[in-house]
């Protein structure tokens, strides 16, 4: 006898109750981008609904999505000056810096954390500091200069700190730096699992980081790695990361499930700028429902093992929650 599957399907009530994977407000982190001046909101052209935005803009934004049940941002910061070590986000007063002091005094109980890396301050937009004879990323040198970065963010009241330049030894280093400057308790969450990536396109015009030469498969993982991508997470969580990422998402759902069943530690998904700019685009065009497609994304990563979702959709996807 065949089992009738559809006994489970007919009945709403019932079928709800059986749902195995749910979405909540409670797991999204939105990336938000601050821009030097005031009253600025620029939409990004590639990612509709995506804004560099000055701090007073950013701080109304932070209101908004407060107000609707988002309570976690990821914050990118795009400085007017840029030199060839990033000295913007090494001084006390630098854009983040202030950007996170500015949203704590509106919005208190905001989650502030901050992507920590050098493409967006440095004149050659790599995630480094460059060895001058090889013109590739000095390790070493950039891990000193981003334990610097680290404490500025401390300093200024971040919530948690998320280093995105994929050296090696990164969250070995930070963890020292925060354990002997009074910050033990500040997490940190590592992008551990970070493809080399054509998807990051769109993010490189809204945060102006695309590098000025050559590209990041010196640093960032070949995206063909599976093994590898394994391995990188799993280096990240003896160094002492407190949450482990894959980035990007969309393409790598095995990737999250392979890391979900060979760590403990809670797993972010990185929905990336690629990703966000295919569907927002194929639903202006009218091709696909742009609200389910974005649902049924979004619970595809936690199916796949996600515990948070760092995403462009959360401030419609919490709009979407609220109603439905
Ligand atoms: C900076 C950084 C990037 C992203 C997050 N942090 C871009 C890159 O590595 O080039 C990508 C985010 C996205 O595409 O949404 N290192
Ligand atoms: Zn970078």
């Amino acid at each position: 006898m065949f089992k009738r599957f559809r006994r489970t399907r007919i009945n709403e009530n019932l079928r709800n109750m059986l749902q195995e994977t749910t979405l909540s407000k409670n797991d999204f982190m939105y990336p938000l981008f601050v821009k030097e001046g005031s009253n600025i909101k620029k939409e990004v052209e590639s990612m509709p609904g995506v804004f560099q935005m000055s701090i007073d803009e950013i701080i109304k934004e932070c209101e908004y999505i407060y107000s609707i049940g988002l309570k976690s941002i990821m914050l990118f910061g795009i400085p007017d000056v840029k030199d060839s070590v990033g000295s913007e986000c090494l001084c006390e007063e630098s854009i983040i810096a202030r950007t996170i002091k500015a949203i704590k005094q509106k919005v208190p109980d905001m989650f502030i954390a901050t992507d920590l890396c050098f493409c967006e301050y440095t004149d050659h937009g790599h995630c480094g500091i460059l060895d001058p004879k090889t013109k590739t990323v000095d390790n070493d040198k950039t891990l000193e200069l981003s334990a610097q970065q680290a404490l500025v963010h401390a300093k200024a009241g971040a919530d948690m700190i998320a280093p995105s330049g994929m050296m090696d030894g990164i969250i070995e280093v930070l963890r020292t730096t925060l354990d002997s400057n009074g910050f033990e308790n500040l997490p940190i969450m590592a992008y551990s699992t970070k493809f080399a990536s054509a998807y990051y396109g769109p993010f490189r015009d809204v945060a102006e980081s695309t590098p000025s030469f050559g590209d990041r498969r010196t640093y960032q993982m070949n995206s063909a790695n599976r093994l590898e991508a394994i391995e990188e997470s799993l280096e990240d969580e003896k160094q002492g990361a407190d949450i482990l990422m894959v980035k990007p998402a969309l393409a790598f759902m095995d990737v999250i499930r392979d890391i979900r069943n060979s760590s403990n530690l809670p797993l972010c998904a990185y929905n990336v700028s690629g990703e966000y700019a295919m569907l927002k685009h194929a639903g202006n065009a009218g091709l696909v429902d742009y609200e389910k497609v974005m649902i049924e994304t979004l619970i595809g990563f936690k199916r796949a093992g996600a515990n948070m979702i760092i995403t462009y959709h959360a401030k419609e996807a919490c709009e979407f929650l609220n109603k439905n």
